[in-house]
């Protein structure tokens, strides 16, 4: 195949990756770290072997940018396993910062892209909860095409969540926000726990996120959205 065909196959990407230099620490904690709590999207992943402790439920955070707030969700519930995926390694490299001055045992991190990993690595009906918090909105009309909130994206967590198991989605764009509610209301294979069009109160389980703290600084509203798979 010539490079060209190459990229004309090449799926949309929901990222551009930058260029962003990893911090002296970050690359450390990247080294160090990685063999632990890094994960191979080459290979299927058996949850209850990597976190050695069968019948645990499993959350998992697609873009958890430089992963603090993730870290504080696994600290405060120990008694679940997280799994999160990110595609920048110096938040890669953050978050295993946060992990090894915490002493989380409970989470473990794909430097790659969720959709590839959910698609290749994740087995079905294998999670209790997916976060996706702030989610690169796309606001152009020409860039829409690569907004992650889709119905191939429902289609895929439906097949991914346990029975009765979450999706909770929180954005800082009412554009956005409304743009969910017109791809998950009609999906057969959802329910709004708020109730048919409504976005839920923000939970207190959700630690600020970075993204939300500069939200925050410029005014911006948030709308949270959780969805049951039926
Ligand atoms: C606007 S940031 C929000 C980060 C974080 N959730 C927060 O609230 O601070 C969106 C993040 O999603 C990541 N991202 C976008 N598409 C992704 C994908 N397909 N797989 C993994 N990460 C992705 C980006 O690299 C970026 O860090």
């Amino acid at each position: 195949m010539s490079d060209t065909d190459d990229i004309k196959q090449r799926r949309i990407r929901s990222f551009v990756l930058r260029q962003g230099r990893k911090t002296a620490s970050q690359q450390q904690a990247l080294e160090q770290h990685w063999p632990r709590f890094g994960l191979d999207p080459e290979q299927a992943l058996d949850i209850p072997a990597t976190f050695a402790r069968p019948g645990a439920d499993t959350v998992l955070e697609i873009g958890f940018g430089n992963g603090t707030s993730l870290a504080q969700m696994a600290e405060a519930a120990p008694q679940l396993n997280f799994i999160g995926i990110e595609v920048h390694s110096p938040g890669v490299g953050r978050l295993l910062m946060e992990i090894a001055q915490r002493g989380l045992e409970n989470i473990r991190i794909y430097n790659h892209d969720a959709i590839d990993v959910l698609e290749h690595c994740i087995a079905d009906n294998s999670l209790a909860k997916v976060q996706l918090f702030f989610p690169d909105p796309w606001h152009k009309k020409r860039h829409h095409k690569r907004r992650l909130v889709s119905t191939a994206l429902a289609d895929t967590l439906h097949r991914k969540l346990q029975a009765d198991g979450l999706w909770h989605i929180a954005t800082d764009w009412e554009a956005y926000a409304k743009h969910c509610l017109a791809v998950l209301e009609p999906h057969p294979g959802f329910a709004n726990t708020a109730g048919a069009q409504r976005f839920i109160p923000r939970p207190e389980s959700r630690p600020l996120t970075k993204f939300e703290q500069r939200g925050q600084r410029l005014g911006h509203g948030v709308w949270d959205l959780l969805y049951k798979k039926v």
